[in-house]
């Protein structure tokens, strides 16, 4: 993990209220993987005081570049949206766990929902130059929310797309084209990263079709380092395969998690 002085290169508006940022970041770059985040200084002052997690959305490795995607949504991103090139953001990272490997050769659904979308767009690419077949379905309320096919279509070979209301693609829930993929095309191993309920219903789609599932959550973080616990999640497994028994902390066992591992609701069997 390194605390790198990043500076902002450029940062655009891609989709309504969602930000492109490109940091250059040499040594997190060399090292960060599909699924993992940096933690951004965004303000100079004591406001806003924490950090903001971001994962990256795509890496250049050889120029030393990160992207990140953020959705504006409070202090920290908006403050982050009002800065422009030749801003330097201490940055720490690279942070977590990304995402394991599917089985060789499988074929891989990735199912992204708002701020969730980021990481899935590295990983896609990363499978893709892994000769691994790759669908990208992404859901969101409405056809603006949708990030724009530049940035989509490099992470899959497909792209299918889901709106609420209808005005863009599939009209309806994006758990449906994953039933629908699941049912066509039989995908080896699913990542999902969107709102909890989103995650949520994939995981039970994907435990009920016997199909791997690894998830990766969100939550408020403060350290992004393992030290506050402030983003301790319930297991189902309760194996006490992390440091705090039946309980994980996202920003160091995770993000990414085996979908069977989280504890998803009262009633999620144990
Ligand atoms: C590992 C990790 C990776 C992330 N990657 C991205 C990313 O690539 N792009 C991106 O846009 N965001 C990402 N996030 C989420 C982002 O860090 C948070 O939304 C952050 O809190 C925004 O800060 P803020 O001060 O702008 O808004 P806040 O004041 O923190 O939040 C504003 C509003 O958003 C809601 N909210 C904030 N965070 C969450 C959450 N985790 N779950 C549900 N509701 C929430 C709050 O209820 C509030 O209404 C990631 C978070 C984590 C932990
Ligand atoms: S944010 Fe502090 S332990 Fe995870």
């Amino acid at each position: 993990m390194i605390d790198e002085q990043a500076r902002l290169l450029s940062n655009r508006e891609v989709a309504a209220d969602f930000y492109l940022a490109r940091l250059s970041a040499p040594h997190i770059a060399a090292r960060i993987e599909p699924g993992q985040f940096v933690n951004i200084q965004v303000g100079a002052g004591i406001a806003p005081l924490l950090r903001l997690p971001l994962s990256a959305s795509g890496v250049e490795r050889e120029a030393g570049i990160i992207e990140v995607l953020f959705e504006e949504v409070g202090p920290k991103t908006r403050a982050l949206r009002q800065l422009g090139p030749g801003a330097v953001l201490p940055s720490l990272g690279p942070l977590g766990k990304g995402f394991a490997p599917p089985p060789a050769g499988a074929r891989v659904a990735l199912v992204g929902g708002g701020i969730g979308v980021p990481p899935l767009l590295y990983w896609g690419l990363e499978l893709r130059q892994r000769a691994h077949q790759t669908a990208l379905l992404v859901g969101a309320r409405t056809a603006g929310k949708h990030l724009p096919s530049e940035l989509l279509a490099p992470a899959a070979d497909v792209v299918c797309l889901a709106t609420d209301d209808g005005s863009l693609g599939h009209a309806g829930l994006v758990t449906e084209l994953l039933r629908h993929e699941l049912a066509a095309k039989g995908p080896g191993a699913v990542y999902c990263c969107g709102p909890h309920g989103m995650m949520q219903a994939v995981a039970a789609i994907c435990i009920e079709a016997q199909v791997p599932c690894q998830v990766s959550l969100e939550e408020y973080m403060a350290c992004g380092i393992g030290t506050c616990v402030g983003c301790a999640v319930e297991l189902a497994t309760g194996k006490g395969d992390t440091d705090y028994g039946r309980y994980g902390r996202i920003c160091v066992d995770g993000p990414a998690f085996d979908a069977r591992q989280i504890k998803w609701g009262s009633a999620w069997p144990t």
